[in-house]
């Protein structure tokens, strides 16, 4: 493993992930999970890491977590190397899996204070930093049930619990809200963002639920098949992209479509009944056109309503098709 520490060293970034890839190998197949997958995270923030089912975001995490171990390449979490330096990362991290899993006889409490006890929290302390996350996620109610007997949410509560019992800087949240309700995935996207915010930690957060990542996150990687297919702010990549905005308008009466196609950073121009949607490149530029045409013409417009593409949108056109970007 070549790894430049000098240059690695004098970098803030929370995360650094250089060539890495994975291959899973079994007498029936071999499975190249992560393919040369390089990419670097800057602390105090939620980034957000997308793909569809099997695209190798969880062999990544895990990789991060020093779960896995890596088949080539190196990576940096908080200045420790994954491979060389694993009691240091643990120290510092917290993991949590979406589906969390314990010993399934033991009770949230006494799973805990058995995580507890590995990281050598002292009792007091142990006891009441417990306390504290019990309280937080709403487990107290059931800290003295077996874990089998335990609901879904109820289960990923507690793993979520267990992911912060250290109070690590940084955290892995694989598909954290699984399984929880409304009130309650909204209660923990809450908390993450109190813990970066206010207490400047750092979260590497997978998820399915494209409204979760838009909400938390400001910068985003997508990986599809094993690759790195775009990383970046959601903002830039909607830019860069070029996925148009779309202005929906209430019309009542006869409009000329061919004007509207003629306006300012217009691509494409549908009429439905009363509403017309206008897809545009800059929807501020458009929308200072039509207000002119609005005043100066009659243009006979009643509401107006200006949406930008969805990372669902983007995402959806990012992982079709081939896979590699
Ligand atoms: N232990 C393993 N042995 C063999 N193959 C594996 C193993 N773990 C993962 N894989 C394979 O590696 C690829 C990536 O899987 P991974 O779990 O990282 O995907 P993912 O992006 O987390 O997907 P999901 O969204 O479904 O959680 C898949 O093809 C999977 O079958
Ligand atoms: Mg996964």
């Amino acid at each position: 493993m070549n790894i430049d520490d000098a240059a690695l060293d004098v970098t803030d970034a929370a995360i650094i992930i250089d060539g890495m890839s994975k291959t899973f190998v079994s007498p029936s197949r071999t499975v190249d999970a992560l393919r040369d997958f390089s990419l670097s995270i800057d602390g105090g923030q939620i980034f957000g890491l997308l793909g569809p089912n099997g695209a190798g975001k969880t062999t990544l995490v895990d990789i991060l977590a020093t779960v896995l171990l890596p088949t080539s390449g190196t990576a940096r979490v908080l200045g420790h190397d994954v491979v060389r330096d694993t009691a240091k990362v643990r120290e510092r991290i917290g993991l949590c899996v979406g589906g969390a899993y314990f010993f399934y006889n033991l009770t949230p409490r006494e799973i805990l204070t058995y995580y507890g006890k590995l990281f050598d929290l002292p009792a007091s302390r142990r006891t009441r930093r417990i306390d504290e996350l019990f309280d937080t996620f709403g487990i107290t109610a059931f800290e003295h049930a077996r874990f089998s007997k335990l609901s879904t949410g109820m289960k990923q509560k507690v793993g979520i619990a267990k992911s912060l019992l250290n109070d690590p800087e940084m955290l892995f949240m694989d598909e954290p809200t699984t399984g929880l309700d409304v009130d309650v995935a909204r209660e923990v996207r809450a908390h993450f963002k109190r813990l970066v915010e206010e207490d400047g930690k750092t979260i590497l957060l997978t998820s399915h639920q494209l409204f979760e990542v838009e909400e938390l996150c400001s910068t985003i990687a997508v990986i599809n098949d094993g690759r790195k297919v775009v990383e970046g702010s959601i903002d830039d990549i909607r830019r860069e992209l070029g996925f148009p905005d779309a202005i929906r308008l209430i019309v009542d009466g006869d409009v000329d479509l061919d004007v509207l196609r003629s306006l300012s950073a217009v691509t494409a121009v549908d009429r439905d009944g009363d509403e017309v949607v206008i897809r545009s490149t800059c929807a501020f530029d458009t929308v200072m056109d039509l207000a002119g045409l609005v005043r100066e013409k009659r243009l006979p417009v009643v509401d107006m309503e200006v949406r930008k593409s969805s990372l669902e949108e983007m995402f959806t056109s990012l992982v079709r098709g081939d896979g590699t970007g």
